[in-house]
């Protein structure tokens, strides 16, 4: 059985002197290819050396993550640009996150604009962060209908009603994460109803720890407990849950 992490940061400092270990379990685990969303300029570098190293099984993304919009987004958009002619497969991590800070939101509004103009340029899928945002997005992802976006909302929390509208504006995937496996989450129940070919597998490595690990690092290799439980939720087997999200991966990411 194969399955692909579509949202991980292996390369993120909590990994620091073993991130070629932590593909090395991943691997081993049977997720077989993964997807690292970029984050900023800090951490670019790292993010591409790791991915080198790692070739036919790490997959390297390009983007501004909405925290870290600021003051400087678009000498931070500029800097993006250096690393255009790499092998990237979507653009992403973008979006808006409203949680954490409102300051700079109409940044964070302009800046996912650009990006997913760029990414229709270079017809590449978007990777989203939305958190607390899911109106501005839309609204964004609605006026700008005509560029014929795809991708994945990542660690998507919304609503059914949610998921619907989503379809209408194209084709949206929803990365499911650790989260599922939280007791009491909405995102289980509503997970139910959202059709395997539409779900994507993802960690969110280091955060987001599916249980039985909560409240420790989260890697890669713990994907495929974050599957078993949406087989269990959907009443499928785990085999089908692996295929088909393995299946979507590879389509919408090029993998
Ligand atoms: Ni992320």
């Amino acid at each position: 059985m194969e399955f692909t992490d579509t949202h991980s940061h292996l390369y993120d400092e909590a990994f620091t002197g073993e991130e070629d270990q932590a593909v090395g379990r991943a691997v081993e685990a049977g997720v077989t290819k993964i997807i690292f969303p970029d984050i900023d300029a800090e951490t670019r570098d790292r993010m591409f050396a790791l991915a080198e190293r790692h070739t036919g099984t790490v997959f390297p993304c390009l983007g501004l993550h909405p925290t870290s919009v600021n003051a400087d987004w678009k000498k931070e958009l500029e800097d993006m640009e250096n690393y255009l002619d790499r092998d990237i497969r979507a653009i992403g991590e973008i979006g808006m996150d409203l949680y954490w800070s409102k300051e700079f939101q109409k940044e964070q509004q302009e800046a996912f604009r650009q990006q997913i103009r760029l990414a229709a340029r270079l017809d590449l899928p978007v990777i989203i962060h939305s958190r607390e945002a899911t109106k501005p997005i839309l609204d964004i992802l609605k006026e700008e209908k005509s560029l014929g976006n795809r991708g994945v909302f990542h660690a998507f929390s919304g609503s059914l009603e949610t998921f619907h509208e989503l379809q209408e504006l194209g084709d949206w995937h929803v990365g499911i994460g650790g989260v599922v496996t939280f007791k009491k989450a909405s995102i289980a129940e509503t997970v139910k109803s959202i059709p395997l070919s539409r779900i994507l597998l993802e960690t969110d490595s280091p955060y987001l720890t599916p249980a039985p690990h909560r409240g420790t690092r989260n890697e890669s290799s713990y994907i495929p407990l974050i599957a078993r439980k949406i087989a269990e939720l959907k009443g499928c087997s785990l085999e089908e849950v692996a295929q088909a999200t393995t299946e979507n991966a590879h389509n919408l990411f090029q993998i």
